[in-house]
């Protein structure tokens, strides 16, 4: 079993959309068995409100017939390291964040999704782009190359 936690600032736009479109990718391609899959902010303010899953992030999983559960935003907790096999973050603030809660990557856990892609780069936070069919297209991206990564 492969154990991965996505993880952005507020875990109600790009983590959550990371978590729905890769476990549909992994449905499709007949992986589902050997993954855990969750994801995680790096600020307590959204657990705090009970916040779900951004209007945005839902109305682009449905366009894209990305099936999704309700979500509710949780802290990223210094457990998360030793559990998880990879911790996918979504930008460089996001992996000093991570740091500052779980401790220095020891174990080479933590990477930038997009690190694994042709042209490694940040996925721009749609909370403040407001512009997430990018957000949706950089994260499938992501996670394809995440795949190949992985050789599955
Ligand atoms: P996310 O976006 O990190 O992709 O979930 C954000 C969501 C909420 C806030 C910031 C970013 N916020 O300030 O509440």
């Amino acid at each position: 079993m492969i154990k991965v936690l996505f993880v952005c600032l507020g875990n109600i736009c790009r983590s959550p959309m990371a978590q729905f479109v890769f476990k549909q990718m992994v449905e499709e391609r007949g992986l589902a068995d050997k993954f855990e899959i969750d994801s995680a902010a790096t600020e307590s303010y959204n657990e705090m409100c009970h916040a779900g899953i951004h209007y945005g992030t839902r109305e682009i999983l449905t366009a894209m017939h990305v099936p999704f559960e309700e979500h509710y935003s949780r802290r990223i907790r210094p457990s998360d390291y030793a559990y998880y096999d990879y911790i996918l973050a979504m930008d460089d603030s996001n992996i000093e964040d991570i740091q500052s809660i779980t401790g220095p990557d020891t174990d080479n856990k933590i990477h930038r999704l997009l690190d694994f892609a042709n042209k490694p780069r940040n996925i721009k936070d749609p909370w403040y782009t407001g512009n997430f069919d990018e957000t949706y297209w950089d994260i499938v991206e992501g996670s394809d190359a995440f795949l190949k990564y992985l050789k599955m």
